[in-house]
């Protein structure tokens, strides 16, 4: 029987908590940015850790580094996560590696900049993908295990983005949103079996997000935080099983008190100035 204790937006875990071990973390998006600073954190703990991301070659090199600095064993797999085997294969990869994974972080994910009637479908698909279907589809994959074992920590990557619409960036700001509802609702349904889950809800963080997307000239990205400092509020949120983490306490207020008292109409026009590029 579980000894977790819900209080406001946090849970806390009994004396003989399972998740209060270390483990092993799997980190989706580990090849650079927050999925990168996640995984350094968690290897500076002295757990193990099993990276995933389409580039290989630099998760090799990043397995290499942890391992010499931290004294960890960290496996790789390269994998598309847009592609909807993936999470399946990265499953049966840890199992037949006996990896026991305690800690899932759902890292991965990318944006794209532009109306909607004229982008790319395809691109619209595979963000969907990355950003809601291999998150869902892994969460599914690995809770069952820590439900079995009595514990275990599950972060979502999400995005200040969950709270409004977001004209010029509609699927990716639709992305997040899902995420946070996904996340909240499972982590009032896994209550009873000791796993928490968090979603980590960034404003802009300096990383190869913004050129991925095509959001380089974006105003919000001048004052983009360190993914250092947005991986470390996100995973100290997820060790004290914080429901959503924000990593910036202004943000944190207009977004979740301020912006729900203004008409929709006003909330569109400042989400879509936010994303303007300039000259
Ligand atoms: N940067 C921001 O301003 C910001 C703000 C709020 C939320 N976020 C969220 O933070 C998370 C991490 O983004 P970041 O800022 O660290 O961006 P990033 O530097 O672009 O890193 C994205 C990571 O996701 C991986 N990835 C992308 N597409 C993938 C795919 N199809 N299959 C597997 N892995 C894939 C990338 O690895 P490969 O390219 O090697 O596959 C990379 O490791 C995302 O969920 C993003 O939405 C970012």
């Amino acid at each position: 029987m579980s000894d977790a204790v819900y209080i406001g937006n946090r849970i806390y875990l009994g004396k003989d908590s399972s998740v209060s071990d270390v483990g092993s973390a799997l980190v989706t998006g580990a090849s650079g940015g927050i999925g990168l600073e996640l995984a350094r954190i968690h290897a500076k703990r002295g757990g193990d850790l099993v990276l995933v991301a389409r580039s290989k070659n630099k998760l090799r090199q990043i397995k290499e580094n942890l391992e010499q600095e931290y004294g960890v064993s960290v496996m790789v797999i390269g994998a598309d996560l847009s592609d909807s085997k993936s999470p399946q294969k990265i499953f049966t990869a840890t199992e037949i590696a006996g990896v026991q994974i305690d800690t899932l972080i759902n890292n991965a994910g990318f944006g794209g900049h532009d109306l909607f009637h004229e982008r790319e479908l395809k691109a619209e698909q595979a963000m969907m993908a990355v950003n809601m279907v291999s998150l869902v589809s892994l969460t599914h994959f690995y809770v069952a295990g820590m439900i079995a074992r009595g514990g275990g920590r599950i972060l979502n990557v999400s995005s200040v983005a969950a709270y409004m619409p977001g004209p010029k960036q509609s699927v990716y700001f639709a992305t997040k949103a899902f995420v946070n509802s996904f996340s909240q609702a499972i982590a009032f349904e896994l209550r009873p079996h000791n796993v928490t889950v968090t979603a980590l809800c960034p404003g802009a963080v300096a990383t190869q997000f913004a050129k991925t997307a095509n959001m380089e000239n974006v105003a919000v990205f001048k004052q983009a935080r360190s993914a250092e400092s947005v991986a470390q509020c996100g995973y100290r949120a997820m060790q004290s099983g914080q429901l959503v983490a924000f990593n910036d306490a202004k943000l944190n207020f207009f977004t979740r008190i301020v912006l729900p008292l203004l008409p929709r109409k006003t909330v569109l026009k400042f989400s879509q100035r936010l994303m303007d590029k300039q000259a």
